[in-house]
């Protein structure tokens, strides 16, 4: 049994509105699961190990809800263009290199590199739609030491030859071998990745469905993204009352397995009352839906509704992997869309905006993104010293700058599931 205390300045996620701040604490970690937050330790854990942080803060690790692993390639390239144009003239170019497997090492360990030395210690991640460059991926996660959920995509028309499952039948098979060949991961797991409509046929979703019910995965994938790929859905289910109804008829909607949602940034009133009550979480990607104009997601109306909603940093649509830099976006976007679209919805806050990139995109894993006891132990310890200031700060106050102006650097330990990552 391994036991172990952090001390710092701590501090975690009540609920959206209150933040929970424990100064000179201790956080103790028994057999990678919190087992709780105390002022001095208490006498059953007298004599464990302990790594005293000083005066440097201690928070739960951040969820990523959505990145494309594969387009870390070509991050802050070709931002001029809306989504469906994008697509095609950068991330399907891009996807289709990864064939090469030469290449889609080289690449992967830059990205799993590079999320290491990030505030990320969850990810849900999209791959392309090759099975070796996939598991090569869920390969150097896990020697990671990340948690994280990953898809091999699935696209079986509009899109380039070199990407195009032509035969249903045939991408369903594949994906199921592949499915099978995750279980030698105990950390990265399958999650069912259907790109989006306009790319899945009805026969591969409805396969795709059967999958999903055989083996209770979890599923990703986008929706109600940009107006002229609502349209083109609209096109090619004619049937269908939402974009979101078109997953509902696969059971791809949160109702069985949980499921993930990118963007949502024009679910209208119909598509939101699908989404309440579900396992349904919608990964709201700010700096992604303003480099591809996407436009703003109603976040606030999904917070009211109850609905479930974490952070994603879109790589490569968003240009980084800083959770903190969406946690900032997310603010600022939303403040946008109070004084320019719609004066009832307040703009989010602090409190909300730290609870979507850690208890709220944690959700997705289990009990993830806070200290409370019974938490899996994901934890990063900020060392916020060189940003100077004349007089003494809060801790509260040290926390909230971080969102506008931590770095990788300022990251001095990184612990997931209780493993020291660095
Ligand atoms: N919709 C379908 N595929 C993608 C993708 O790769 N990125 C984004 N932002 N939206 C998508
Ligand atoms: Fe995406």
């Amino acid at each position: 049994m391994e036991v172990y205390a952090l001390k710092g300045n701590i501090c975690y996620s009540l609920d959206k509105d209150e933040l929970s701040i424990h100064e000179n604490s201790y956080v103790i970690c028994e057999n990678g699961v919190c087992a709780g937050v105390y002022p001095d330790l208490p006498e059953d854990y007298r004599g464990i190990a302990c790594t005293d942080y000083g005066s440097r803060l201690i928070i739960p690790g951040f969820t990523d809800l959505h990145v494309h692993a594969p387009q870390y390639a070509f991050r802050g390239l070709g931002m001029d263009l809306e989504l469906l144009e994008w697509l095609e003239g950068h991330a399907f170019v891009e996807e289709q290199r990864y064939s090469d497997l030469n290449y889609a090492k080289r690449a992967y360990e830059i990205f799993t590199e590079d999320l290491v030395k990030s505030a990320t210690t969850r990810a849900c991640i999209f791959g392309t739609v090759h099975t070796e460059a996939t598991l090569l991926l869920m390969e150097l996660l896990e020697k990671a030491g990340f948690k994280a959920c990953v898809g091999r995509v699935n696209m079986d028309r509009n899109c380039p030859e070199g990407l195009c499952e032509t035969d249903a039948l045939k991408a369903a098979q594949d994906t199921e071998r592949w499915i099978a060949r995750c279980q030698e991961f105990q950390q990265v797991k399958p999650i069912l990745t259907p790109r989006f409509i306009p790319a899945c046929s009805d026969e591969l979703m409805r396969r795709l469905s059967e999958l999903q019910k055989r083996y209770g995965l979890p599923v990703q994938s986008h929706l109600s993204e940009n107006q002229a790929e609502i349209a083109w859905v609209m096109e090619l289910c004619p049937e269908t009352a939402c974009y979101g109804a078109a997953y509902d008829g696969y059971g791809m909607f949160g109702k069985g397995s949980p499921a993930i949602m990118a963007h949502c940034v024009h679910s209208g009133e119909e598509e939101i009352g699908l989404m309440k009550g579900r396992k349904l979480f919608v990964a709201h990607c700010p700096e992604s839906n303003a480099n591809l104009s996407s436009g703003i997601a109603p976040v606030r109306t999904f917070l009211d509704e109850g609905i479930k909603v974490g952070l994603g940093s879109d790589i490569a649509a968003g240009s980084g992997l800083s959770v903190f830099r969406a946690m900032a976006l997310a603010v600022q976007c939303s403040k946008l869309k109070w004084r320019i679209e719609d004066g009832n919805l307040k703009p989010l806050k602090f409190s909300e905006v730290f609870y979507m990139a850690t208890r709220g995109g944690g959700e997705f894993f289990g009990n993830v993104g806070c200290f409370e006891k019974g938490y899996e132990f994901d934890a990063l310890v900020i060392n916020d010293t060189d940003l100077r200031s004349p007089g003494e700060l809060t801790v509260r106050k040290r926390l909230e700058r971080l969102m506008y102006l931590a770095e990788d650097k300022h990251i001095a330990a990184k612990y997931i599931c209780g493993r020291k990552i660095f």
